[in-house]
């Protein structure tokens, strides 16, 4: 199978990718390697593709229309993965939403559909589409029009732009809706990399809001499991939940990297952040029968398998 993947050089992108190279499949990959984060880590990660096999990887932005174009000429499915993320950074650069989320999806679309016959489209939505729900657990069928941050109305919006094209064009498409991923090689504007990286540097950790927050915490090689079962098949869903159906308050969150560092962590309350969601909570019901995920790694093993990570990626930085 042959599969460009947007947002190779980010988190869920670099596992995916090595899982599909592992597998023996062609990857085509595209990342413009931004600065949201320190890009060395994602050009680290492409480094780390390169080694484990033949990756086609290309520098270049969704906004290249004819570019992207170009790229999925003659591939089976597109596995979007690129986008903006992070809930709170939306108030500071609003744009690179817009550029990123509404017009790299709608590029993504155009792309798929005017291939004769169009490749699968699977792409990344967000557990943040559930908003203010007050019902738990999340289900596909829930109402989602109560988005609390800008990203959240973007991943929105590009659920309802791929649901005018499935009807307008007859598209295949499928938006995976991920539940906070964590694990090694991840973000670092995260909370549990930061949680970890205070504790190294001896800083104390700053908690936004209620510690009894929760998020429905998901473990890399899951959500890889998900992700590759939904490149590999065909199914009728146009949103699938990938998450892990244990929603993990703050505190324990904080309890389960101290006890994987070996130190006490020093707490700060600091405000509530505008866009934050109090839970997460994704039901599992439909991903696990369309495509049998079933989470299985618990966060005290994802956690220790993170830090183990992150006191090497600090070793060699
Ligand atoms: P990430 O930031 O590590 O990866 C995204 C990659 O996309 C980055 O490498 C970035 O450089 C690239 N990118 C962004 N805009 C681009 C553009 N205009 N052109 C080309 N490349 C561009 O984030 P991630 O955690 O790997 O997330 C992957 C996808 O999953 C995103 O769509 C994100 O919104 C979604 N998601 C992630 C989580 C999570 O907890 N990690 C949860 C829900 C949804
Ligand atoms: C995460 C990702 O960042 C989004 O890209 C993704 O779309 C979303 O999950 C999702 O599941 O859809 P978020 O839930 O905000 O978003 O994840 P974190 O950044 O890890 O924050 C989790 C919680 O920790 C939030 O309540 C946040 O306010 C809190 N936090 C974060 C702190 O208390 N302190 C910090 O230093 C950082």
């Amino acid at each position: 199978m042959k599969v460009l993947v947007t947002g190779c050089a980010g988190f869920i992108g670099y596992h995916v990718v090595r899982r599909l190279l592992a597998d023996g499949d062609a990857v085509v990959g595209l990342d413009h390697l931004g600065p949201y984060y320190d890009p060395a880590l994602k050009r680290a990660r492409v480094a780390d593709l390169r080694r484990a096999g033949p990756l086609e990887f290309h520098v270049g932005d969704l906004a290249d229309f004819e570019r992207l174009r170009a790229l999925a000429a003659d591939v089976d499915v597109v596995l979007h993965l690129a986008a903006q993320p992070g809930v709170r950074h939306a108030l500071l650069d609003p744009f690179s939403y817009e550029r990123s989320n509404l017009l790299g999806m709608l590029h993504v679309l155009e792309v798929v559909r005017r291939r004769i016959p169009p490749p699968r489209l699977v792409w990344a939505s967000s557990s943040s589409v559930y908003g203010g729900n007050a019902r738990t657990p999340f289900a596909e069928a829930d109402r989602v029009d109560d988005p609390l941050s800008l990203y959240a109305a973007t991943k929105r919006a590009g659920e309802l732009l791929a649901h005018s094209y499935r009807h307008l064009f007859g598209l295949e498409t499928l938006g995976l809706r991920f539940f906070t991923v964590y694990g090694p090689w991840g973000r670092p504007d995260m909370a549990y990399w930061r949680f970890t990286e205070a504790l190294f540097d001896d800083r104390p950790l700053e908690i936004y809001g209620d510690a009894a927050a929760s998020r429905d915490m998901t473990y890399i090689d899951d959500v890889v499991d998900g992700v590759v079962a939904a490149v590999r098949r065909s199914v009728p869903d146009e949103l699938l939940n990938l998450g892990n159906a244990e929603p993990i308050p703050l505190d324990r969150l904080v309890q389960t990297i101290e006890r994987a560092v070996g130190r006490v962590a020093r707490r700060i309350a600091a405000p509530p952040q505008p866009g934050d969601v109090a839970t997460t909570f994704a039901d599992l019901a439909r991903a696990e029968a369309a495509l049998g995920y079933r989470p299985r790694v618990r966060l005290e093993e994802g956690i220790a398998r993170f830090v183990d990570w992150y006191r090497w990626w600090r070793s060699v930085r």
